[in-house]
């Protein structure tokens, strides 16, 4: 069983994703441990009410980021996960943090990657005027969502009034490519050539 670390900053509904693909065998792992940027995060109570362990590292309690990522990598290396996802996590993963886990950490981004990385990715195709957006799984490396993309998933904004709309659109469609990433890694594994990732075995 793929033992899965989670990283989030707010309300946490891609945590809330894995948690029902594991329920629903979607994913053969469970969850060791939900690390949070802030005491405020709705994904706390998920958490809870799932009875996984969930730590708070907050920025404030930290001399620097490296400090910062040096006490999640405690954590995630204390619970030995297996694959690390960035669920909604709000913050650039240093380097201490990435190397432990490079090739073993994934983020969801909702917009198609190249296209509008960074924060506010809806906001930014709404801007734009953008007709398809989307979400992206991608490895983490040491760029601002620049990893090898594992999956995506287009979807029409065309008819959008505003950013908010953009995102409730996407949501849904990202909570599925969360769930068929994780539980390919947990049965199989993914093979990064170059840029492009391939995967390989299970169901
Ligand atoms: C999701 O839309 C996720 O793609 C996005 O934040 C939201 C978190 O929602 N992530 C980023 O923008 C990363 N730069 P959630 O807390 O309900 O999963």
């Amino acid at each position: 069983m793929m033992r899965i670390g989670v990283l989030a900053s707010g309300r946490g509904s891609n945590f809330q994703a894995i948690l029902d693909g594991i329920r629903e065998k979607q994913i053969d792992g469970e969850v060791v441990a939900l690390v949070v940027d802030s005491p405020e995060a709705g994904a706390i109570a998920r958490a809870q009410a799932a009875g996984i362990p969930y730590f708070v590292v907050e920025r404030k309690d930290f001399a620097g980021k490296a400090e910062m990522d040096g006490r999640i990598v405690e954590i995630l290396e204390g619970k030995r996960a297996d694959l690390v996802v960035l669920a909604g996590y709000m913050r650039i993963v240093g380097k201490e943090l990435l190397g432990k886990f490079e090739g073993r950490m994934i983020n969801i981004h909702p917009s198609l990657l190249p296209s509008f990385p960074g924060l506010d990715a809806q906001k930014q195709a709404f801007g734009h005027g953008a007709k398809v957006s989307g979400c992206t799984v991608h490895f983490v490396d040491g760029g601002t969502d620049t990893g090898p993309i594992i999956e995506q998933v287009p979807v029409y904004i065309g008819d959008c009034r505003d950013a908010h709309e953009v995102a409730e659109r996407i949501l849904p469609y990202e909570h599925k490519a969360m769930r068929t990433v994780v539980g390919n890694f947990s049965k199989g594994k993914y093979v990064v050539e170059g840029r492009r990732v391939r995967y390989e075995g299970g169901l």
